[in-house]
């Protein structure tokens, strides 16, 4: 199969197969898979199946960077994109554009064919990848100090790593008083916050005047700009300094919990889901930055719904409140930031209660 893991960051968008340059044009006759092309726009079940089954390649891409499953899908052709996926078509593959498949179709049929083998293939293969991985590796290999080994600065407006791109941006000041909202809900409780950045969420918490606000950082300049800042001083607010990961002994059980740190995978947040059943109090409401894949509809759709249902596993219902926010990102937002983490109109936030106090 030729499919990969998305290997979704929580944050910073993430690294997807790109098209493939056509090969050369040799022969004035159609190769099979151009025949494959065309039946697929065409819808032509039949041929498609007889292609494939004598050696027609399902992951080619055409002259116009498209493959057989987006031109199945852009012509709705739902039974056309099954036998494509079935033998190994790629759901994930971008045209040039960075339009996926699911992206491309307005036919609810072929979209949910897409959607159920994305999950499908993305529940497996983090399954598979978390087998294969050594315990003390992330999800890449990539040693997840990285990011907090390096230096960040500090304007106005944001937080910057030492890539040029953004750890936390003024824009999401009302995503984040949106969390505020949702894990406070209880009112004047125990609130913990995972990830400092810019500190938004956790002004918008103070708000709510909570009896306990413990705020997880694990960088070391993030650290001490917070104690700059003065958050060291206030009565209610208790700073862990150090990784999430080698803190949690240290944590109680919260009635509200907000998780959004820089640097890491969906595998590293789907590790913090785990630790829930104890952190989280009985009617708790537990939110996370939804920024999966932020930069195309359909994968974050795939990721919304892959953690909701990994979350189903662990007891918790989740719910998605669509946030407007193409209003906070005018073009001249990304000004010097080397890479736009979100790019979509809607923003899905999410809120993660007990199944059973979810209504
Ligand atoms: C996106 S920012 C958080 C923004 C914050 N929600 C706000 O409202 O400003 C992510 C923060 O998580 C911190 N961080 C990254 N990995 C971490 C980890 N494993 N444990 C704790 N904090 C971490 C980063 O240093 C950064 O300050």
């Amino acid at each position: 199969k030729t499919e990969q893991n998305l290997k979704a960051k929580t944050r910073e968008g993430r690294s997807p197969p790109r098209g493939m340059a056509p090969p050369p044009d040799s022969k004035s006759d159609k190769s099979p898979e151009e025949l494959l092309c065309a039946a697929a726009e065409a819808g032509n079940d039949d041929a498609i199946a007889e292609l494939i089954s004598s050696g027609a390649d399902p992951t080619y891409f055409d002259a116009s960077g498209m493959t057989p499953l987006m031109h199945a899908a852009t012509g709705g052709h739902a039974a056309a994109a099954r036998l494509l996926l079935d033998a190994g078509a790629p759901w994930n593959a971008l045209s040039p554009e960075g339009l996926s498949a699911g992206d491309l179709t307005s036919d609810p049929a072929t979209y949910d064919l897409l959607l159920d083998h994305a999950l499908r293939s993305e529940l497996i293969l983090g399954t598979v990848a978390r087998r294969q991985a050594a315990p003390a590796n992330s999800s890449d290999g990539v040693p997840a100090e990285t990011y907090l080994d390096s230096r960040v600065s500090f304007s106005e407006d944001r937080v910057m790593d030492a890539e040029s791109k953004a750890v936390m941006m003024e824009w999401e000041r009302p995503l984040m008083e949106a969390h505020a909202r949702a894990v406070c809900a209880a009112g004047g409780g125990k609130v913990l916050n995972v990830g400092f950045g810019m500190g938004l969420v956790d002004q918008a918490i103070q708000r709510y005047e909570p009896e306990e606000h413990t705020i997880i950082e694990a960088h070391p300049e993030v650290y001490a700009r917070m104690l700059k800042l003065g958050w060291g001083e206030k009565k209610n607010v208790r700073i862990l300094f150090g990784r999430w990961q080698d803190v949690i002994p240290q944590l109680g059980s919260y009635d509200g919990i907000f998780f959004d740190t820089y640097g890491e995978y969906y595998e590293d947040m789907r590790e913090f889901h785990e630790h829930l059943p104890k952190l989280l109090n009985p009617g708790g409401v537990y939110s996370y930055f939804n920024g999966l894949c932020g930069d195309n509809a359909f994968f974050h759709v795939v990721y919304c719904q892959l953690v909701a249902m990994e979350l189903t596993s662990l007891g918790y219902s989740t719910q998605f409140v669509p946030l407007p926010v193409r209003d906070c990102l005018k073009a001249e937002v990304w000004e010097g930031v080397k890479q736009k983490y979100w790019q979509l109109d809607t923003y899905h936030l999410p809120v993660c209660q007990a199944e059973s106090e979810s209504e």
